[in-house]
């Protein structure tokens, strides 16, 4: 069997937890490939709503295996805060979940860090989560790092050399801070992670394969954050794309199968960065109110905008996206005329290529399409679709050259819609 992989095309916040959940029930395993509790992935289903940051949105449906790979970077403290939230709603994931060896630890001087640099930013910080994720990657790729399966050999003495190199580097950036608030009931949290299965990840992946297992890979953030190909350096510290399923599962590529790329109808982005398309005006404000579109862990307002076409096939190209899921469909349901970016200009140059500079240089160029001003979020079935959500979809398929095989009308897991189920997609 192969790996499918559902990962976000925008600037993340696409909708990846809920349509994980969606599809579990077509898969064995559901495993986390990288990112950690940066992100927040929102799931609803009989009338209850659950925010996951650290743990695969698998857990729910069917008892299925869910796992975390050696991609995550993991905060012990906020992973257990996570975990015991859901054990007290009957969620008891000791026997369910497992966690990679190789997955690296976020330190509480990972924390501080994280808000110094920021600090130290100023006008250009990056709008980080905050919760260490870039210093834990820098110690990762710096070979400084301490991973999940260091918890079981000498820990302790590892742990008090990074953590002296960190406050020398919080002192030279007058950072002020207090350590005992900051590891408070953190060496308590990593007593609480060994109660989990500490896996080496890779093999298992790998034999459950070989058993004719299916796994689906679940992504965090987006492919316009990622490390590499994100609009740098407004992006997270990991390889969001699907090439970070590889590295952080340990999948060779050749047992990649599907890879579904999700978007939103149209764009948001939270934290700075260039968004070639964003409104500031009292059209994104309606786009934004609408779609509630607030961070889920953080709470801080995401910048909306029309779809961006230009940045959805370099995403598209990127990650060799095989099936398109469009989410949020209902939120445009107001809007008389829906606009879609299928170019830039660039002093006065036409391009349909994402270019090395995403600054305010990008005037996007848009078509101009009738919107549907009808509500969507009731509907079950494709055959109630209106004619200009078709004509929407229709332009949408034929400009990114790949089917759009599912429509997300509300945040419920009942309002899925189904268009053609070759393959693994399921829903109503
Ligand atoms: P993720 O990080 O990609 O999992 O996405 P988030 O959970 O951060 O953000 C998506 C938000 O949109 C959540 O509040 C979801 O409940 C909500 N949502 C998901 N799909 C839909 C949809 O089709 N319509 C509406 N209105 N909300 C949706
Ligand atoms: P999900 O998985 C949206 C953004 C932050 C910031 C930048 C770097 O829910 O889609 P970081 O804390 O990772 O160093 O922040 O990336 N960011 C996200 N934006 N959704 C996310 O995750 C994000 N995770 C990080 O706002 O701009
Ligand atoms: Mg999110």
């Amino acid at each position: 069997m192969k790996v499918d992989v559902l990962l976000g095309l925008q600037w993340g916040d696409e909708g990846k937890g809920k349509i994980v959940d969606v599809l579990t029930p077509e898969y064995d395993v559901i495993a986390r490939f990288q990112g950690g509790p940066n992100a927040g992935h929102t799931l609803e289903f009989n009338e209850h709503k659950y925010i996951l940051r650290s743990i695969p949105s698998g857990i729910f449906q069917g008892g299925k295996m869910n796992i975390i790979g050696n991609g995550v970077v993991i905060d012990p403290l906020l992973f257990r805060q996570e975990a015991e939230a859901l054990a007290a709603e009957g969620h008891d994931l000791t026997k369910r979940l497992s966690v990679s060896k190789k997955a690296h630890l976020i330190l509480p001087t990972h924390r501080l860090l994280d808000a110094a640099y920021e600090a130290a930013k100023g006008e250009s910080k990056i709008g980080t989560t905050g919760k260490g994720i870039g210093p834990a990657y820098t110690d990762k790729v710096s070979r400084n790092g301490l991973r999940v399966g260091d918890v079981l050999h000498d820990f302790e003495n590892k742990y008090r050399l990074i953590r002296a190199k960190h406050e020398t580097i919080l002192q030279s950036l007058d950072f002020a801070y207090d350590m005992n608030e900051a590891e408070a009931g953190w060496f308590e949290a990593l007593e609480y992670l060994k109660k989990f299965n500490l896996i080496d990840s890779e093999h298992v992946i790998n034999q459950l394969l070989k058993e004719g297992k299916s796994v689906l890979a679940e992504g965090a953030q987006g492919t316009m954050l990622d490390i590499d190909f994100g609009s740098y350096p407004y992006v997270t510290s990991s390889n969001t794309i699907c090439a970070g399923c590889c590295t952080g599962l340990g999948v060779a590529p050749h047992k990649i199968g599907e890879v579904y790329g999700i978007f939103k109808a149209y764009c948001t982005r939270v934290g700075s960065g260039p968004f070639p398309t964003e409104l500031s005006d009292e059209t994104g404000e309606t786009i934004c109110r609408a779609g509630h579109e607030f961070g889920s862990v953080t709470g801080r307002k995401r910048r909306c905008g029309w779809i961006d076409l230009v940045a959805l096939r370099y995403a598209i190209l990127i990650n060799g996206v095989t099936k398109l899921i469009m989410m949020k469909s209902d939120v445009l349901d107001t809007f008389p005329t829906i606009k879609a970016c299928v170019a830039y200009s660039i002093k006065g140059k036409e391009t349909t290529e994402f270019p090395y500079e995403t600054d305010a240089a990008i005037e996007p160029l848009y078509v101009e399409l009738p919107g549907w001003e009808t509500p969507m979020s009731h509907m079950q079935s494709e055959d109630e679709f209106p004619e200009e959500f078709n004509a929407y979809l229709a332009f949408l398929e034929e400009e990114l050259e790949i089917p759009v095989g599912i429509v997300s009308v509300g945040p419920d897991r009942e309002q899925t819609i189904v268009r053609y189920t070759d393959g693994s997609a399921s829903g109503n």
